[in-house]
Parts: structure tokens; sequence; C-alpha cells
């Protein structure tokens, strides 16, 4: 992982989380157990999609879903399938793939299939609104409320320079939420202390056939009708 690809919303939280690998570079990270399981942790297939491509219309359009996860998506495990052997995609994690790879195109095709997965995941047809309670009363502890967390991930998504993703992570050495944004295929799976509980894609190819150049207004949608807090919810019980 490069370091320069991290940006955290709080300079007091890049210091907690970065410290200890910062410190010792070879550090476990403390992310276990993994986060996906089964057929959404496998690098030899990508996974179904959880719903219908149409199903997050009109937030997210037929047309954008199909691209995204029949052409964007497909492609990295494609590549990641030329490019490890037979055995590895077999038997290891696609988690572990990600975690163990060095800065290059298997780390980038792993974290890119990884990422997505958890995307798809990240959002599902009719939902956003209220959190459960569980999830609520967490962002309230680490953000105030919940439209403060919803304001500071809005702004960071938003704002993010080029294509990235913007998370919501818990911090496993306090046990805080923060909002963590990251560049290209980079994951807070290979951050020191940070679960991913949720992510939303940020690349153009996300939200340019649907918004243009408006990536706010995506960001601000899918916040609104999109964002799985059961998935969330999931996340922080494991
Ligand atoms: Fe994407």
């Amino acid at each position: 992982m490069n370091r320069r690809h991290l940006l955290l919303s709080s300079a007091a939280l890049s210091s907690l989380a970065l410290s200890a690998h910062a410190a010792n570079p070879t550090a476990p990270v403390v992310n276990k157990p993994e986060v996906l399981k089964g057929a959404e942790n496998t690098a030899r297939a990508q996974p179904p999609l959880p719903y219908a491509q149409s199903a997050l219309a009109p937030v997210i359009g037929s047309t954008t879903v199909g691209l995204h996860y029949g052409k964007h998506h497909k492609k990295y495990f494609e590549e990641l399938a030329k490019l490890l052997p037979a055995a590895t995609l077999e038997t290891d994690s696609l988690e572990s793939i990600v975690r163990a790879a060095t800065p290059g195109p298997i780390a980038n095709n792993a974290g890119q299939a990884w990422n997505h997965n958890f995307y798809w995941r990240s959002i599902a047809p009719k939902s956003g609104g209220k959190p459960p309670q569980a999830v609520r009363v967490a962002l309230e502890e680490s953000f105030g409320s919940v439209d403060a967390f919803n304001k500071e991930f809005t702004k960071t998504a938003s704002e993010h320079f080029g294509s990235g993703w913007a998370w919501l992570c818990k911090n496993q050495q306090n046990g805080k939420l923060v909002v963590v944004g990251t560049h290209d295929a980079a994951s807070p799976l290979t951050m020191a202390s940070l679960k991913p509980l949720l992510v939303v894609d940020v690349w153009e190819h996300a939200y340019y056939k649907d918004y243009s150049n408006e990536r706010e207004k995506y960001v601000t949608a899918v916040v609104d009708k999109l964002l799985n807090w059961r998935f969330v919810e999931a996340n922080l019980a494991t």
C-alpha cells in the first residue's frame, strides 16, 4: 500500500491508524476475520450481482450498472486470471491476495476486484434512510449524529481528487468509525487497524452516464437512497 494514497478525514485518526504500521510495516493488520465470504471472496470468478441490473434505477441506471459490472468489474477478474497461478486462484481468498500483493498489476486488479465486490454489497435497491439502531449509535458516538456522518462522507466522496473510493471504516484500535478516501485500487484492507464497513465508488465509470461530471449529485443520491445499512450492521457485528 502506498501511504500517499491515503486520505483520512481526520488528522488525529491518520496518526492513530498509521502509526503502528509506519513503525513496523511488517506488523500484521488486525482486520480478521475476512470481511466478505464465499463467492464474494474468491479470485477465480466474478460473483453474481446481488440484484437485477436495473434494480438501482433511477439513482444508478441500468446502462451504468451493465457497463460497470459487466465490463469494468469483470475485466479485473479476467486480468487476475492471467496474472496468478491456477492453484492460487483456486485456494487463496481474494482478500488474502489483496493483503499480500506488492504494488503492481496483481495489487491493482485484486484490489479493484475486491473493492467492487464490496461496493455492490454496500448499496442496494430502495435503501438509505435511517440506519438500524446499532449503526445509528456507532455513527453518533463517532461523528455526533447520522447527519454529520452523511455530510462528512458526502464531502469526502465528492471532493476526492481523481479516481478512487470513499469508505466508512472501523478503527479497531479505538473502536471509532472513520471516513477514509483511497485512490485508484487502494483499500483499507491493507491499512493497519481499519476494517471497511461501507464503500462508494467515485471512479467516473460509476456515475458519468447518469450524472456527467456532477459527482456530488451521484454521491448525495446514493447516500440518500441506496446505502445498505444492513450490510454495515452485519460488518459491525463481526
Ligand atoms: Fe468501479
